[in-house]
């Protein structure tokens, strides 16, 4: 993943499931051409092969489980990301997290594939001890402030900047954050306190223009 980026999570919600999932990803296709900004999208795991097979832009599983191929009725593995060229995975999002030795597994098995991880913390301590795990970015989500409108850039600016300073102490891990980021401000705020792109949902998936929505993060991308 190039990055600063903009990661769209798509998560379970009507607006962005089936064809209207694909929309979602034509849409953000659209503008990443036209801004050439990294746009990622992040469909269900149902949707996931449809999706990539419809667009040029990246597309990640919300989430993969920490088990070898075999009698696991029900998983989503890495090797079946690696199967269909999905191109990553977001992990221990704040609404499904996993055990400290699951994402340890998962975050090695995906990147022994060739896959990007980006994994999910929900405050900066959290975010600094899953750096170690060295994932290709680590995303800070304060989960009060998801699905809401104040962003995490105007309500907890000062999680951003001590999730940045504590992760980047020790490795180049770089930050990501999201919650209730629906602007371009607060895009470009995040950006200037150090993040290396968003994640955003409920601002673009349950847009009456999810075009239009993703065209107004991008302006907020240097
Ligand atoms: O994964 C992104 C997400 O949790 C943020 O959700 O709806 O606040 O943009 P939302």
């Amino acid at each position: 993943m190039r990055l600063p980026a903009i990661v769209i999570n798509f998560k379970a919600y009507a607006q962005g499931m089936g064809r209207k999932a694909i929309r979602i990803a034509l849409a953000a296709e659209e503008v990443a051409q036209e801004t050439g900004v990294e746009i990622i999208v992040v469909p269900n795991a149902v949707d996931l092969v449809k999706v990539k097979e419809a667009v040029g832009v990246p597309v990640f599983a919300q989430h993969v489980d920490a088990v070898h191929p075999g009698a696991h009725t029900g998983s989503i593995l890495p090797e079946m990301l690696k199967e269909w060229g999905i191109d990553g995975t977001l992990i221990n999002h704040s609404e499904h997290q996993v055990t400290l030795p699951e994402l340890e597994y998962t975050i090695a098995r995906s990147q022994e594939l060739g896959l990007d991880v980006i994994a999910c913390a929900t405050d900066e301590r959290i975010a600094d001890a899953i750096a170690d795990l060295r994932p290709t970015a680590v995303a800070v989500e304060p989960p009060e402030l998801i699905g809401g409108n104040v962003s995490v850039s105007t309500a907890r600016p000062e999680v951003i900047e001590r999730a940045v300073a504590l992760v980047q102490a020790c490795s180049s891990v770089p930050v990501l954050v999201g919650a209730g980021v629906k602007t371009a401000e607060d895009v470009r705020k995040a950006i200037e306190l150090g993040a290396s792109g968003v994640l955003v949902a409920s601002g673009v998936v349950k847009a009456k223009d999810p075009k239009k929505a993703i065209e107004e993060l991008a302006k907020g991308i240097p």
